[in-house]
């Protein structure tokens, strides 16, 4: 009889001590504030593309033509190990490598699909930023998703911003990548 009597007072004092995580197990969560990353960083990419003879140069190449069935070189892919600098001139110090690819997936206009990790081996950051998604980049500005990190980046997240900053011809573009992120875990 005594035992079920104090059932009720175990299960107040169960949710009691549980409280605290209800909140994380129903996934309700601080609101983010877009415009209040917990760090940001704005770096210039520099794409400069293969054109069969610069080798010494280039440091992005087509590795699969586009294909016949669209006319914006759908099915094209271009893997890259590009500097990211933190002005906008190509021979500025390296502060990064964006290392990855991307590739054309839209078949009635033009789009990119992104993938890369941009590697930081500097005195100011170890560690890299995984960073993908689509960049329609006949828009002005292009959001991409930051998925993760490491090193200094640990279990990072946030959101990068394209914006098309110089285009020469078929083999050099840069872009101004805004790189705001909102998981910081490490100072
Ligand atoms: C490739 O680029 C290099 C360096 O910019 C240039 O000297 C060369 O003429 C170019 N070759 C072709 C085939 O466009
Ligand atoms: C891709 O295909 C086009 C013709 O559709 C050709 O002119 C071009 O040289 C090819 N590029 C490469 C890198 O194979
Ligand atoms: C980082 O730089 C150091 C010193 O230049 C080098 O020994 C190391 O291999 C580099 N690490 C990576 C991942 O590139
Ligand atoms: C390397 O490529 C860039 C971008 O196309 C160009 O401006 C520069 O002149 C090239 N440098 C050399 C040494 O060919």
């Amino acid at each position: 009889m005594n035992h079920l009597v104090l059932k009720p007072c175990f299960i107040a004092l169960l949710l009691f001590l549980l409280a605290p995580l209800i909140p994380s197990l129903t996934g309700a969560r601080t609101t983010l504030k877009e415009n209040e990353p917990c760090k940001r960083m704005v770096l210039y990419y520099h794409d400069v593309l293969f054109n069969g003879t610069d080798a010494a140069n280039a440091t992005s190449v087509i590795i699969a033509n586009h294909s016949a069935i669209s006319n914006f070189e759908f099915g094209m892919m271009v893997v890259f190990d590009d500097p990211m600098t933190e002005d906008s001139r190509l021979l500025s110090p390296a502060v990064a490598r964006a290392q990855g690819f991307y590739f054309y997936d839209k078949k009635d206009n033009y789009n990119a699909w992104f993938a890369y990790t941009l590697v930081f081996n500097s005195s100011e950051y170890k560690g890299t930023i995984n960073i993908m998604g689509a960049d329609p980049f006949l828009e002005k500005t292009r959001d991409l998703s930051i998925v993760g990190g490491t090193g200094d980046f640990f279990m990072t997240r946030g959101i990068v911003t394209f914006q098309t900053d110089e285009l020469q011809g078929d083999f050099y573009f840069r872009l101004k990548m805004d790189i705001k992120l909102y998981e910081c875990y490490k100072k």
